[in-house]
């Protein structure tokens, strides 16, 4: 039996703790800072390295760090340092998320399909170089700025706008120091994650998220509004395809150059016309494709995470799933992405189904009620035999809650019923 400690508060940390909960491996498991949702918090944030570490080793814990701040901080070298068993990639392995610009030098010079593009830190080249190309871009910044450092354009005017609030206006700080401007591929987007050991990757399953905040795909960029899994956008013959030339070749890739990849690889895929082009690595699991992966997944997740630890993947089989889907919606705070109240309490959250599980994200507990604490609040889950199926069984859950700012999408995986008939 093995004690875990899972760093970080979302909705993706919840659905990994449930998963780990049901192994007759795992004995406590514990969550830095965790949420309303999670019992065994630990008060200490998941970017304090040293008081992680001094948690994990008093409570003999195997570690699995969810978000992607910690490990472009160095916990996973700082934990094994200390002979601390943690599970995700080493902070030169999470330059592919760290570092855009990095990512796309990396897939450039290992042939790993992605939109062409250039890099500036001059507004003026920048500028220059959006007016000599003939076809639309989209700009981003290159360090880590929670999803928000991405701007697709229509047209000049807009691409000039992006590279002023970033290059000019600092709009996200350093992370904003240089700027990718790339080709926009239009084409049918899909996540596609894989877990690695450095040398073996196994794929976990599909899934599509939907990241605008208003129904069908208006409005502003979110962290994701919601999420199904499998997606028909990648079927066989292409999911073969994206693991062998872009997951495997990356994790080859990266060995090659002296990286070993360890944890969850995640990337982001625009198919068009048949061809999956790279828009971004993560080297972590997704928030909220974790939460219908997690439903889905049959075989017992620590194994994996032992596994990947130890470089021993390939003595397991590949990951097995249901054939079940599952859909999850996102419930916000009316406003996000931008400002949102907080504090309201959450009713309905007792009613339980075998076939739902209600992940919280931005939510904490106070004197027996849940409050709500950030912008996306909870992630309704649902399982079915059909996607059709998951789709209503998750509604009629999200029917079932209520606080005064509620709000979410109504057509979550709708895109893959269409997709279907
Ligand atoms: P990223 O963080 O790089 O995945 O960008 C966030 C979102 O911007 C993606 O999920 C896409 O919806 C969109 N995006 C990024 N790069 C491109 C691209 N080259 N063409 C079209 N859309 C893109
Ligand atoms: N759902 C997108 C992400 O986790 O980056």
């Amino acid at each position: 039996m093995v004690n875990v400690l899972v760093v970080g508060s979302g909705g993706r940390e919840h659905a990994l703790g449930w998963k780990l909960a049901q192994s007759s491996k795992v004995d406590k498991i514990y969550f830095a800072p965790g949420n309303g949702g999670t019992s065994h918090n630990v008060d200490i944030s998941s970017e304090d390295i040293e008081g992680l570490a001094t948690f994990a080793k008093e409570n003999n814990c195997v570690t699995v760090v969810g978000p992607e701040v910690p490990l472009s901080m160095g916990i996973v070298d700082e934990f094994t340092k200390r002979g601390l068993r943690i599970f995700g990639p080493t902070k030169s392995a999470a330059q592919l998320e760290s570092s855009k610009i990095w990512a796309k030098n990396f897939m450039k010079r290992n042939g790993i399909l992605t939109a062409r593009f250039e890099v500036f830190d001059d507004p003026k080249k920048a500028i220059e170089y959006a007016k000599s190309v003939d076809y639309p871009l989209v700009v981003k910044a290159d360090g880590l700025a929670a999803g928000k450092g991405v701007i697709v354009c229509n047209d000049s005017s807009e691409v000039i706008d992006a590279i002023d609030k970033i290059l000019v206006k600092k709009n996200f700080g350093n992370a904003g120091s240089n700027i990718i401007l790339e080709e926009r591929i239009d084409g049918v987007e899909a996540s596609f994650i894989a877990l690695s050991d450095g040398n073996t990757a196994y794929q976990m399953a599909t899934s599509q998220d939907h990241k605008r905040i208003y129904d069908n795909d208006k409005g502003p960029n979110t962290g994701g509004m919601g999420t199904y899994s499998p997606t028909p956008v990648i079927d066989d013959a292409t999911a073969n395809e994206i693991q062998k030339n872009v997951i495997e070749k990356t994790i080859s890739s990266m060995k090659k150059e002296g990286i070993v990849f360890k944890g969850f690889l995640y990337a982001g895929i625009m198919l068009k016309d048949g061809k999956p082009y790279v828009l971004e690595f993560n080297a972590r699991m997704g928030d909220p494709e974790c939460q219908p992966i997690m439903m889905r997944m049959d075989s017992d997740l620590i194994d994996y995470i032992q596994a990947s630890i130890d470089g021993t993947l390939s003595t397991l089989s590949p990951i097995s799933w249901k054939k079940q889907s599952a859909v999850c919606v996102i419930l916000a705070s009316k406003g996000y992405p931008e400002s949102y109240p907080k504090n309201e309490e959450i009713l309905g959250l007792d009613d339980s189904t075998p076939n739902s599980q209600v992940f919280h994200s931005g939510t904490r507990k106070e004197g027996g009620k849940v409050l709500t604490s950030g912008g996306r609040v909870l992630g309704v889950t649902a399982v079915g035999d059909t996607l059709e199926f998951a789709i209503k069984n998750a509604y009629a859950r999200v029917d079932k809650i209520s606080w005064p700012s509620k709000y979410y999408r109504t057509d979550i995986g709708k895109k893959g019923l269409i997709l279907h008939e």
